[in-house]
């Protein structure tokens, strides 16, 4: 951990896919630094997009411009997942040489797992850096909730709600797909919340027979049944469903676009079973508008704790959640890292033993409820 004197002109950014909360703690950050020490805040424009142009794109924020902002969803900044400064050696020198124009002599960068290792890039080249935990996808490693996910599964269970009642209407089998890339975060709580029967994630490839089985058992007794699936899961010895034109961020490389597994399953499913199988994606619904309470309170407080860590001179570090306590982690940790549900997770067990199915033949079958069940 390096420490220096306290930053007069600290930049703020938001990377990679946007979440709700972002503005809070754009908001926080901001009111924080402005009332404890006066540092001038500067916003950059779109994530490393605006500190990769030249020159590059950034605004002062004062009070008046992160007031009244706390429950906008987006980000009042702008955001980009393709732009990468540690893309190439000249990439690097131009965020380099920017953030020396803008006079920053720190930096917050509010972001996911691929911010975050731009951020650890970053920081090894000298410059003084606080990373701030976004992602629906709560896949942060070190950090047991990142803001935006509570919106998303709020989002989601809303949904899944609804479609538990149209299911039951017209005794169909319902797929709802959820967001979170290889993490089933959301598909696993939202999944809970909203009494899906059954929860499909990346972390456990699922077998298709015994999904079947559970579905049409439902089938002759509640006669409908509610799938909630992650998009990076996959049947065994299946693949990942990606869509099929993924878009070409700057450096050249293509990132693999998940999306689709719902139709995947629906397909599968279909034949097996003696009613219509639907499929429904949520797509970037989970991504938008105003954070939830508790999403408001946490980008507030991780808002506030990277000023207080600016402020002490910790750089290199990202704030998170722990134990339920703020805390800190060095962004070398952070970086290249994702974290995924666990195998044993209290969840999976809890899901398992109310007999929700997760796809998996020997403990699904222990947990299946009697046909005949009242
Ligand atoms: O990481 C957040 C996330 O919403 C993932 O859940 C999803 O796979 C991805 O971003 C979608 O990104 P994009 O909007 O670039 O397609």
């Amino acid at each position: 951990m390096s420490t220096r004197a306290c930053p007069q002109r600290v930049g703020i950014l938001t990377g990679g896919g946007d979440c709700p909360g972002l503005n809070a703690v754009i908001r926080a950050v901001t009111q924080s630094l402005l009332r404890q020490c006066g540092a001038e805040v500067i916003g950059i424009e779109d994530g490393f997009a605006g500190l990769l142009c030249e020159p590059a794109r950034a605004r002062r924020l004062d009070w008046d411009a992160v007031s009244g902002i706390l429950l906008l969803g987006g980000t009042i900044l702008g955001s980009s997942n393709r732009a990468n400064p540690l893309a190439s050696a000249q990439a690097t020198a131009l965020a380099l040489a920017n953030v020396r124009r803008l006079g920053l002599d720190a930096l917050v960068v509010i972001g996911g797992d691929g911010s975050m290792t731009i951020a650890h890039g970053l920081a090894q080249q000298g410059l003084a850096i606080v990373g701030v935990p976004k992602t629906i996808d709560n896949d942060l490693y070190g950090c047991e909730r990142s803001f935006g996910f509570d919106t998303a599964v709020a989002t989601v269970t809303e949904a899944l709600e609804r479609i538990q009642t149209t299911a039951h209407s017209h005794h169909r089998v319902m797929i709802v797909e959820t967001m979170g890339r290889w993490a089933g975060w959301i598909a696993l709580e939202s999944g809970l919340a909203g009494a899906a029967d059954a929860i499909l994630l990346p972390e456990l490839d699922y077998d298709l027979p015994t999904l079947a089985r559970h579905c049409q058992a439902r089938l002759q007794r509640e006669r409908y049944s509610v799938i909630c699936i992650g998009e990076g899961a996959k049947a065994q010895g299946g693949a990942p469903t990606l869509q099929t034109s993924p878009a070409l961020p700057a450096d050249g490389h293509p990132v693999p676009r998940l999306g689709g597994v719902a139709h995947q399953l629906s397909a599968q499913l279909q034949p097996l079973l003696d009613a219509e199988v639907r499929a429904t994606v949520l797509g970037h619904v989970q991504r938008g508008g105003s954070p939830t309470p508790f999403d408001r309170v946490l980008a507030t407080l991780y808002g506030n704790q990277a000023a207080q860590l600016l402020l002490q001179g910790h750089f290199g570090r990202m704030v998170t959640l722990s134990g339920g306590q703020l805390g800190q982690i060095a962004l070398a940790e952070v970086a290249q890292q994702q974290r995924t549900v666990p195998a044993g997770h209290p969840l999976l067990q809890a899901a398992q033993q109310i007999g929700v199915c997760l796809g998996q033949a020997d403990r699904d079958r222990a947990h299946r409820p009697p046909l005949d069940h009242p």
